[in-house]
């Protein structure tokens, strides 16, 4: 049956088939009650390609609907003979560079299509953008290849012929049914062939091929709005006032980060600092390769936006402290919802890693999202900001979650160097509880062990391990230890001065989400058991575990969690 095959996880979205990568453009729609979501898709394939904005809607951000491809691969594209002198990007070599009209079957890939790469949206409800009072307008990046020639008076005038060059610009497409579907925006008319709104230029987006992911903000302080665009190793933000005509404004100078990959999927962020009217600009950006993560990972910084669209990093070296937005592996190119109501921030991402693209097999799908989370900005004298951005799954869940399974004797219990199982028999669930422990009998290592095979050789650790005060997850027991290159445990530094420490798990088919003291720290991380490597047993198996010393474990609680797909 549909959405019941092996591996696909139960309450995460995921299309029905084919390939799916970043959200894009999520918003909540307050005419139908409805959260948008939006994502890379390949129409035609389990595989990347084809870029679209796939489509689904839902009442609670949990329990989603899949509609039709909302902005398909634009095609028979033309586009205009023009020069281009680029000094800093990938065509450098070349001087100044020519492209040339719409190309022959000579030019290979360059077959007139466009991908719709990653963007955002923003609902237009005073009409600044003169579209439709209410328009959806959606900003995304269109990807294509363009024939190229050196302008060196060879060949009869027209130029050596240097092969084919990758060309990401800005482009607008708007929606005036709910956001089913959509109209190219295009300054000069032309919706066919549509005109990029923020075009490459040659001083701004000079890596051609790296120039993409628009995220539209608005600054309500300095009635604007902004958007931000990741340059290769920068981010550029530009200021509007009619979300038509875009200025550059600033530059977010890469500086100190972890990683060496491009940088992707950019957002400016404002947010209230908890218990106070302060508002700051978190700056969050995906990086390709080598981040926190084997692989691709997400970091913040905690800053304030100025009048001119300038955004200042908080900590007095700029940019010198990035933050992990969630430490496992599989949390990448997440974005927030516009038009949420009371001043939520709830952020999604793809539950994957571009380093182990295509080694989850599954099949007739690919990828899914992370759970939404709810983020919220509060002082924090640990970090060198002073900051910490917690991320919390959003309350919506509990629509899905079955009663707690655990009765009230049960609900407490005292761990001397030992495991207790507990019955379960779901492999969806949350799972949570507090560990405490005194100084005289430490343990090493508390949590819990989950899906643990019915041989008990198998399972996913999520623990705390007091030597090192790492909250940790780890998949070393599943049969299938890495994914990739990348690592079999995950980490994130964990205080716990006070003792004690709550952890709160979300299992799904595929999938562990794991929160350290309600938020504080996340670790999401993808594990496969896959029978070539544990045969047909089932992996429904739970235990509390302390390692070396005892523990005191109270507010044990388990929610099995119903599918999405009834
Ligand atoms: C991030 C990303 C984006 C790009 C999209 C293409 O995962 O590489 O930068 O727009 O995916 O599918």
């Amino acid at each position: 049956e549909q959405y019941d095959e092996e591996y696909r996880n139960q309450f995460h979205y995921s299309p029905s088939e084919n390939w799916m990568n970043d959200p894009n453009g999520l918003f909540y729609d307050s005419t139908t009650g409805l959260y948008n979501l939006y994502y890379q898709y390949n129409p035609d394939g389990n595989e990347w390609g084809n870029m679209s904005w796939g489509h689904a809607v839902s009442k609670d951000m949990i329990n989603w609907t899949q509609e039709d491809v909302a902005i398909p691969v634009l095609t028979n594209q033309s586009w205009e003979d023009f020069t281009y002198t680029n000094t800093t990007g990938n065509l450098a070599q070349y001087g100044e560079v020519r492209y040339v009209g719409t190309p022959t079957t000579n030019w290979g890939d360059a077959n007139g299509e466009k991908d719709i790469f990653s963007g955002s949206i923003v609902v237009d409800t005073e009409n600044v953008s003169g579209l439709g009072k209410g328009a959806i307008l959606a900003f995304y990046t269109a990807d294509y290849q363009i024939a190229t020639r050196v302008n060196d008076g060879q060949d009869g005038g027209w130029g050596t012929w240097i092969g084919l060059t990758e060309i990401q610009e800005q482009h607008l497409a708007y929606s005036l049914d709910g956001g089913k579907t959509f109209i190219q925006y295009s300054s000069d008319g032309n919706s066919a062939n549509p005109q990029a709104i923020i075009p490459i230029t040659a001083s701004k987006g000079g890596d051609s091929a790296n120039f993409r992911d628009p995220n539209v903000v608005y600054d309500a302080q300095n009635k604007q709005y902004l958007i931000t665009v990741v340059s290769g190793q920068e981010a550029l933000v530009y200021k509007s006032k009619n979300l038509l005509n875009w200025e550059y404004a600033s530059t977010i100078q890469r500086q100190n980060d972890v990683g060496d990959g491009v940088w992707e999927c950019p957002a400016l962020i404002p947010m209230t600092v908890a218990g106070t009217n302060e508002i700051k600009w978190i700056f969050s950006v995906s990086v390709q390769q080598g981040a926190h993560a084997t692989g691709s990972g997400m970091q913040y910084y905690v800053g304030t936006v100025d009048a001119n669209g300038n955004w200042t990093p908080e900590s007095s070296t700029t940019m010198a402290n990035p933050m992990t937005f969630d430490s496992g592996e599989d949390f990448y190119a997440g974005i927030t919802f516009a038009n949420m109501s009371n001043n939520r921030t709830v952020m999604l991402g793809w539950e994957s890693n571009w380093t182990y693209t295509g080694e989850a097999k599954t099949t007739p799908w690919y990828g899914n999202m992370t759970l939404p989370r709810e983020l919220t900005l509060v002082k924090d004298s640990n970090s060198t900001d002073g900051y910490l951005l917690k991320n919390n799954v959003v309350s919506e869940i509990k629509n899905n979650e079955n009663a707690n399974v655990i009765s009230s004797d049960d609900a407490s219990a005292t761990l001397n160097n030992e495991e207790k199982k507990l019955s379960s028999e779901n492999t969806t669930y949350k799972v949570s509880a507090t560990f405490s422990w005194n100084t005289e009998n430490l343990p090493k290592t508390v949590g819990f062990k989950l899906r643990i095979s019915d041989d008990g050789k198998y399972y996913m650790t999520v623990g705390y391990d007091l030597t090192t005060h790492l909250f940790f997850v780890q998949r070393l027991n599943t049969g299938e230890v890495n994914m990739g290159d990348s690592r079999d445990k995950m980490n994130a530094y964990v205080d716990t001065s006070n003792g004690t420490i709550t952890l709160t798990v979300y299992v799904d088919e595929t999938s562990i989400e794991a929160f350290a003291n309600d938020g504080e720290k996340s670790i999401t991380q993808n594990f496969f058991m896959r029978p070539e490597n544990i045969g047909n047993q089932s992996t429904t198996g739970i235990a509390l575990f302390s390692e070396g010393g005892s523990v005191n474990v109270e507010n044990l609680s388990l929610n099995p969690i119903e599918s999405i797909w009834n």
